[in-house]
């Protein structure tokens, strides 16, 4: 995936003054701010650009979101109810402790005062030995299958983003940056991943330590334990406050870090044009200015983290004392044993101490919820080309395609296309000539289904493309374009990638067929010279040879060319040239060049102008025609510009 407008879609993220306060500033080029939504508006990934979020959206994303942990935790209930389980025994013989010294000190130790042995003391702290003992085993079994769950969870999601990713239209990824698809699946991922590794675990303890332990506390003694429940309102109070305050805040986190990594992807990736044009210092400038934005979102959590846990310490540490000076004096009046008083006040240890736990947990919850919002999202947008559920078979393609009465267009109310009828007979190469914009792109993407008509259809051997299964539809129809991607790999694989079975042989003979053995066999290790990702070591034309080699290996009844040829210089492009001849051959080509010696080997050439065909017949043809013949009028250009 490349971006190559770097500063257009840079300028989503930082236009000035907009990264402050504003939300969400991820929108990539499509030049749609932050928007407030409502109604259903919201759904797929749109929410992301959302400003505020209303309570009815909110409301959705968190039903999304409850959905999405659902289904991923589904296949592990049997490891979860054994993980509750492990959990309740824990959690009893944690409970167990307090009340063992308290029968310790009641029970054990008046019998020694007198006399009469130690058996009592000895047989409790066996018990308490035991406790200890079961807590600690159980403990790291729950560790060890949380951990486990955790991890299994992760990878689930994170491939069914990966695959998700790759099935989305390139319309989709057209508007979602790679940035934005780097950011899911690294720091969302990642917040999903904390919650589940140490959250989780922190809030069923607590919870249920908290429950326990306050049930407990009642029936112990009620008159004490009511003191402590005097704790409750600060309590509540405090965890309230905290918990508003920082679902702002760590939205925020997640939004400002989002726009950190966004922003380095995009500058990385467009690292070619942002030098050529020295935008660094302007990059330089945005990226401090997410990367403060970042900071102050994470000074404002730590802030806020600051001032609950010492409260909350406080707030335990001031009940303590009332139930010591409260429960001393009952204890004179013989109301409650020492021991009771001991249990009590280690209990209330044991009870504030999870507190923390839980703010620590809901920072980790709120992250991991505005990670899961967001890639739920994206996995709720559908690929927009859907693969039909009862695909027409098509095992051979003669190669007869047809635009019928389409219109398309990319945004909605500005047609691109409107009702254009064109028919191309099996076997004939067709060239599509006009200016910059006229839509000849447009007519190459839909006949080779990155789109789909806005209405009317588009058919290969007069079926409508719909019906196609995409592996039937992306052997038969191949397109070549200027960018040529090369994957990491042997110069043979880039080649193959066109028809993995193909064997060494043939994989030499489609680059000789077009010309690229030469230079392929005088690199260092021939064919199996290894790429450079983005295939940094070739040249533009050498890359564009080897993506013909590619797509004759692949041996397509539709070969579309669009621009192909155009960063070839003139002696490599004559060679392509004569190639080109063989290539197209036997099956149906769509060329659109604006070299006319390229045209010049087409059966047909139709002239383009706002999406209308205006001219059309064969090259000479139209040369012939001349006058105010638009073709003509090109190719007198061109012969004047040769000379
Ligand atoms: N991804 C897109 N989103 C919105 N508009 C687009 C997109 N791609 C092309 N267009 C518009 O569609 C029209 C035709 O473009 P295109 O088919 O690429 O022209 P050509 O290939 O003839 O230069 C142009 O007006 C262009 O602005
Ligand atoms: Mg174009």
């Amino acid at each position: 995936m490349t971006t190559t407008d770097t500063s257009g879609a840079a300028g989503g993220v930082g236009s000035p003054g907009g990264t402050h306060g504003t939300g969400i500033p991820e929108s990539g080029d499509t030049g749609v701010g932050p928007v407030a939504l409502d109604g259903a508006d919201w759904r797929g990934v749109a929410a992301e650009d959302a400003d505020d979020v209303t309570a009815d959206m909110g409301l959705g994303l968190r039903t999304r979101s409850r959905r999405l942990l659902g289904s991923l935790l589904r296949s592990h209930q049997r490891a979860l109810r054994w993980l509750v389980a492990v959990v309740l025994v824990e959690n009893a013989a944690r409970l167990a402790i307090p009340y063992l010294v308290k029968i310790g000190i009641d029970l054990g130790i008046p019998p020694i005062q007198a006399g009469e042995g130690s058996r009592t003391l000895v047989t409790v702290t066996a018990v308490v030995l035991v406790c200890v003992v079961v807590q600690a085993f159980a403990r790291a079994e729950f560790l060890l299958r949380s951990g486990r769950i955790g991890q299994q969870v992760v990878l689930e999601l994170r491939r069914r983003l990966f695959r998700h990713f790759q099935r989305l239209s390139t319309a989709f990824h057209d508007r979602y940056t790679s940035g934005r698809v780097i950011s899911r699946s690294t720091s969302d991922i990642d917040a999903l991943e904390e919650m589940l590794d140490s959250g989780f675990d922190g809030l069923v303890t607590a919870v249920l330590t908290m429950v326990g332990t306050a049930t407990v506390l009642l029936l112990l003694d009620l008159e004490l334990g009511l003191v402590a429940l005097l704790a409750f309102p600060p309590l509540i109070w405090l965890t309230r406050w905290f918990r508003r305050e920082s679902a702002l805040t760590y939205r925020r986190t997640r939004e400002t870090v989002a726009a950190v990594i966004v922003h380095f992807v995009e500058s990385m990736t467009g690292i070619r044009a942002v030098q050529a044009f020295r935008r660094e210092p302007r990059n330089e400038e945005i990226f401090a200015e997410v990367n403060e934005d970042y900071r102050r979102a994470n000074e404002r959590a730590f802030r806020l983290v600051g001032l609950f846990m010492p409260g909350i310490k406080l707030i335990g540490n001031v009940t303590i004392a009332l139930v010591l000076i409260l429960g001393a004096y009952r204890a004179l009046d013989g109301e409650v044993t020492v021991g009771t008083l001991a249990a009590f006040l280690i209990y209330l240890r044991q009870f504030f101490e999870p507190m923390q736990e839980v703010s620590q947990f809901y920072n980790t919850f709120q992250s991991a919820s505005a990670a899961l919002e967001k890639i739920s999202g994206v996995l709720e947008e559908r690929p927009q080309l859907a693969d039909t559920e009862h695909p027409v078979p098509l095992p051979v393609a003669h190669g007869r395609v047809a635009l019928e009465d389409t219109s398309f267009e990319y945004v909605p109310g500005r047609p691109v296309l409107a009702g254009l009828d064109l028919s191309i007979p099996a076997g004939q190469t067709v060239a599509l000539v006009g200016t910059t914009g006229a839509g000849k792109t447009t007519i190459a993407k839909l006949v080779s289904r990155f789109y789909d008509p806005t209405s009317g259809r588009a058919t290969l051997d007069g079926i409508d493309l719909r019906e196609l299964a995409d592996d039937t539809l992306r052997r038969h129809v191949v397109m070549v374009t200027q960018e040529n991607f090369l994957f990491a790999g042997t110069i043979a694989d880039n080649i193959r990638f066109g028809r993995p079975d193909a064997t060494d042989e043939q994989v030499r003979e489609s680059a000789a067929a077009i010309g690229a053995h030469t230079f392929i066999e005088a690199l260092p290790q021939g064919f199996d010279t290894q790429v450079e990702t983005r295939g940094g070591r070739l040249s533009a034309g050498q890359r564009q040879l080897v993506a013909f080699a590619r797509a004759f290996l692949a041996d397509p009844a539709v070969l579309i060319l669009d621009e192909a040829t155009s960063s070839l210089d003139i002696p490599s492009e004559r060679l392509v040239q004569r190639a080109l001849r063989t290539i197209l051959a036997e099956r149906t080509a769509i060329i659109i060049a604006h070299r006319l010696s390229t045209v010049e080997i087409a059966d047909r050439v139709l002239v383009l102008e706002h999406g209308q065909v205006v001219e059309e017949g064969t090259p000479a043809g139209l040369i012939a025609a001349g006058g105010d013949g638009r073709y003509a009028a090109l190719h007198d250009a061109w012969i004047e510009s040769l000379a």
